[in-house]
Parts: C-alpha cells; structure tokens; sequence
C-alpha cells in the first residue's frame, strides 16, 4: 500500500502556514499549496482544493491562527476585532457543513475565555487547539471506522456517494473508514463509487483514495445505482454527511437522497457515517439546513468542455436532504443511533454537543 499523505498539515511553528492537497486536482496532478493567508484559505474552501465537512472545519481553525497569527501588536481590543473579521469571513465561505461553524465557534470561545491574556498568548492557544480538532477529527474517524464496520456485510459490495473518506478528513474518513475498517478487519467488500455529479468526487477522489489502499472499487455514473442494487451488487450504502438535523435529516452530496431512496426501494440498508461535530441540534428538521448554491458553470462547462447551450437554465444546489426515515442509522465516534428520530439522536449526541 502506497504511503497516504495528509490531506492538509500546519507547517512549522508561529507564524507558520496551511499545506493542503489541492483536490481539484486529482486524480491527474498531486499538487500541495501553501496558504499563507487568511484569503487564500477562504478561496482554497471556496473552490474545493479542500473540501468534505470535517476538513473544512479543520481548515477554518488553522484559517483563523493565519488570520491572527502577524496582528500581535494589535491592542487586545482591535485584536478582537480582528479575530471577528477573520471568522466572519472564513464563515462566509460555504454554508452547507456545519463543522466550518463549529470549528470557528470553538476557536472564538477559547479565545473568548482568556481576557486577560496578550494576543501573542491568544494565538499560541488558538493553534494550540487547531491542532486538538484536527487530532480529535482523526480519533472520531478511527471510532466510526470500528463502529461501522460491524455493520457491513462479511462479503459484498458497498455503494458511496460523494468522498467522505480521508481527503474530507484529518484521519481516514467517515464512510471510506468503515469501509477500510471492514477490510482491515478481514471482509471482502468491493466499493460502489458514484461518479458524484457535477464535480466528480466520487469518481475522481473517492476511488483514488481505494486505490490507494488496494480496496477494490468500481465507479459508476450516479443513474447506474438502481441498476447495480437491483442486479444485487451491493448488500448496503454508507454515505458522509454534511449537517445533520436533531430529528436525523441528514444533508449531504446532492444525489444522496436518491440514492437513500433507492436503497429503501430495493431493501438495502442505508448508513450515514458522520462526527458529532456534524450534527446541528439547533435544527429541527432537516428543512431548516442552508443548502449551498454553485455556480452554473460547473455543470455548464464542467472540466473546461461546454455541456449545456448558452442562455439556458441551470441550477446547481450542492448538497441535498435525506430524511430521517430513510436512514438504518447513523454511525458516530460515540456509536450507532438507530432507529434514526429526534429521541435517538438526543440521547447520542445532546449530553456534550456544542463542545
Ligand atoms: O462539496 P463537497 O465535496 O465538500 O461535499 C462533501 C460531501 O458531501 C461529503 O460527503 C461530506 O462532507 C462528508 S465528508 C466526511
């Protein structure tokens, strides 16, 4: 197995930068950049260099010491402002994956509780805890990969949507973990990849990632699933999630609530694997979860060929929503809830949400 490389990693100490993989670029190129400032992290979330919700969380924290890092001069009331500009901004980004709001939220109260701390004391503390998300996302990954992989099947295949795997992460993902989980722990699955129209990530990161690791994957174009499920090629489905409502309404990869639809129609079960950092308990339902809007040209023009007739309409929603009832369960860090309903996830995930 070829060595994986981090998806992003803090290089050297204050001040200090972000590398990251440009994901856009795979499979073709493997490209790392260097964000040195705070736009340039904004951008490099913005066009998907990085992308998947518990990176880009991870991303937003570091974003933020970029932001801070040369403004220790400032008075530490101009600093708070400051800070504030350079989260607002970082939160501007992509409104879909609530993790980027939870990581800068937790970089702000860490900031917040140390008033009468010097701003150089503020940023050594604030990369001080980019660092414990970026290592609490790697455990909460390790900790789904074993829950999942119980749940799959002993020989089959397991269809994914989107990349949900470690180029979204800081470990080896949330549904390519219980995927590299089951093999690790002795069972034959064969990954089902969706191309994941219009970006590709599927087809380009997701089977990438199984190539890697010598997983054997197949991609297929995403109106292939109902044929594979129906020929019984896959035995079940786990996807990543995005946001996550306090009654299970999950979004993700717009696609997936087709796919969760088809699982239903075929008897297959339908997985979502996600950190608690994923879920918005403030949500009630999955209605309320902001759903990003891309430009037209990434269907459009998608990989630089024109696709679709000047002056005709296209409408590029990101991610979609797959309610509650069409989830077996979603697998956390801390286990699996199911049945999937506003009680079940209270009782996994209220205790210590908003940490
Ligand atoms: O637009 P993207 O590529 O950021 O969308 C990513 C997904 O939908 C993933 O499935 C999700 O973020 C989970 S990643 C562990």
């Amino acid at each position: 197995m070829a060595e994986i490389p981090k998806t992003q990693s803090w290089i050297g100490e204050l001040p200090g930068t972000l590398r990251m993989i440009d994901q856009t670029r795979l499979p073709g190129d493997f490209v790392e950049i260097d964000c040195e400032t705070v736009q340039q992290v904004w951008d490099a979330i913005k066009r998907l260099s990085v992308r998947g919700a518990p990176a880009i969380g991870v991303s937003a924290a570091y974003g933020t010491v970029i932001g801070l890092q040369n403004e220790t001069s400032l008075s530490r009331a101009d600093f708070d402002l400051k800070l504030n500009e350079v989260t607002d901004h970082l939160a501007d980004s992509r409104p879909t994956a609530v993790n980027l709001f939870w990581a800068l939220d937790r970089m702000k109260n860490v900031a917040g509780g140390m008033t009468d701390a010097t701003p150089a004391e503020v940023v050594e503390r604030l990369l001080v805890e980019a660092r414990a998300i970026e290592n609490e996302d790697r455990e909460m990954c390790a900790a789904i990969g074993r829950f999942g992989a119980e749940l799959m099947p002993d020989k089959g295949g397991v269809l994914t949507h989107c990349n949900a795997g470690g180029l979204a992460t800081a470990g080896d993902g949330t549904a390519l973990s219980v995927l590299f989980a089951a093999v690790a722990a002795g069972k034959k699955i064969h990954v089902f990849a969706d191309e994941t129209r219009p970006l590709l990530q599927g087809a380009r990161l997701t089977s990438w990632e199984c190539q890697q690791r010598d997983v054997p994957v197949t991609v297929i174009c995403d109106s292939m699933a109902a044929l594979v499920m129906r020929e019984k090629k896959v035995q079940a489905v786990v996807t990543g999630a995005d946001r996550i409502a306090a009654n299970g309404d999950a979004a993700n990869k717009v696609g997936t609530y087709s796919v969760a639809v088809l699982a239903k129609a075929h008897g297959i079960p339908f997985y979502v694997a996600a950190p608690s950092s994923t879920f918005d308990m403030s949500l009630a339902s999955g209605d309320l979860i902001p759903i990003e809007e891309r430009a037209r040209d990434e269907i459009s023009h998608g990989f630089g060929k024109q696709t679709v007739p000047d002056g005709v309409d296209v409408w590029n929603p990101a991610f979609d929503v797959t309610p509650a009832e069409l989830i077996a369960g979603i697998i956390t860090e801390r286990g699996v809830i199911t049945p999937v309903n506003a009680k079940s996830v209270a009782a996994m995930i209220e205790p210590t949400s908003g940490t």
